[in-house]
């Protein structure tokens, strides 16, 4: 799988018009969906002219084949051909489906991902995962598809929401706990409540580093790549508890929770390092607040998990910690070891 050229900018347009110069295509198209043709196209247009552009619905939802056909027609019926180019424009969800529609259209046409969430600059955008949900099955259909140029800007993120912000800043916690003890210094520095974007660009050019260079070993997630999935199997199972209440959570926050719970597994199970839970229990706290949960959701908790993997029987696979910056991939974790690690969550929490 080819690396993917990865720009930081801070004039996106200007950062756009000379990628575009660079490559060699027919026809170029533009993905976005209502949102950010709305209020992210206007940033880019000058760069884009002349593109078709393609609007499709906003919303995980819309991550369908439905949404994806439309794709596929527009760029049939506007001529494109094997030596065209798609950018897709927006969050997660427009990076994947427009990826997934590059992959499939004439076997493989070339893609640009311009992120405009930090969820997406630093997770979706980059390593090459594509694909759209089926029924209620998140990412069921897809293919390992690399963008053959990410552009980053934080001009994005000056209109995005705190808890939008917070949510993108979970996953590079993430990626600063498998990469070194300075960045993740830097991370529990950060202050998500008065954000300096300039900053903040810098740490996302060191977080997407480090998914690259799990990707690069690993592009298909067969052993190592597996350590992104950090925080995410109690993550997801916080999320659709969440969503099944009837009180949604964005997915960062789940994240942040899982991460925490994740790590209290890591310290009975490989002795990673009580201070470092502490101080990232108290950033949680701080920035994305607590998920309250008693010992009678654990039942729940632990089914959303068993749904989530593929396990052994009633263990659950997880990626766990040493340390910072050591990863242990394909740990089986009892059921029990799981509860004892949300009843100290709890305590954390003061839940
Ligand atoms: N989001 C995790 C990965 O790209 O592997």
């Amino acid at each position: 799988m080819s690396k993917q050229q990865i720009i930081a900018a801070t004039d996106v347009a200007s950062a756009l018009r000379g990628l575009l110069n660079e490559m060699h295509y027919d026809r170029l198209f533009v993905l976005t969906d209502e949102h950010t043709a709305r209020l992210c196209y206007p940033l880019v247009a000058d760069a884009l002219e002349g593109a078709h552009r393609i609007t499709i619905a906003a919303g995980d939802e819309h991550k369908h084949v439905d949404s994806l056909c439309h794709v596929w027609s527009e760029l049939s019926q506007h001529g494109a051909t094997r030596h065209s180019l798609l950018v897709s424009l927006g969050g997660g969800m427009v990076t994947d489906l427009g990826g997934f529609a590059a992959a499939t259209f004439k076997r493989g046409i070339a893609c640009i991902n311009v992120p405009t969430t930090l969820l997406a600059m630093v997770d979706a955008a980059v390593g090459g995962k594509t694909g759209i949900n089926l029924h209620s099955l998140k990412n069921e259909v897809g293919a390992f598809y690399p963008a053959q140029a990410v552009v980053v800007s934080s001009q994005f993120l000056q209109s995005l929401d705190g808890e939008n912000i917070a949510s993108g800043f979970a996953e590079m916690i993430k990626h600063g706990l498998i990469s070194t003890e300075e960045h993740w210094a830097q991370l529990m520095r950060y202050d998500l409540h008065r954000p300096d974007l300039e900053a903040l660009q810098a740490l996302i050019m060191e977080s997407i580093r480090t998914k690259e260079d799990i990707v690069e070993q690993d592009p298909t997630e067969k052993h190592i790549r597996k350590a992104l999935n950090l925080g995410h199997t109690l993550g997801h199972a916080f999320e659709t508890l969440a969503m099944r209440r009837g009180t949604p959570v964005l997915h960062g926050y789940a994240v942040a929770w899982g991460l925490v719970c994740e790590l209290l597994i890591a310290h009975r199970a490989l002795s990673f390092p009580s201070a470092v839970i502490y101080d990232l229990a108290r950033f949680v706290e701080q920035h994305y607040g607590a998920y309250a949960i008693t010992c009678d959701d654990y039942d729940e908790l632990l089914t959303h998990m068993r749904h989530d993997k593929k396990n052994v029987g009633e263990k659950i696979n997880f990626t766990l910690m040493k340390k910072i910056g050591d990863c242990s991939v394909d740990n089986y974790i009892e059921p029990k070891e799981i509860e004892i690690s949300l009843d100290f969550f709890r305590d954390l929490f003061h839940l």
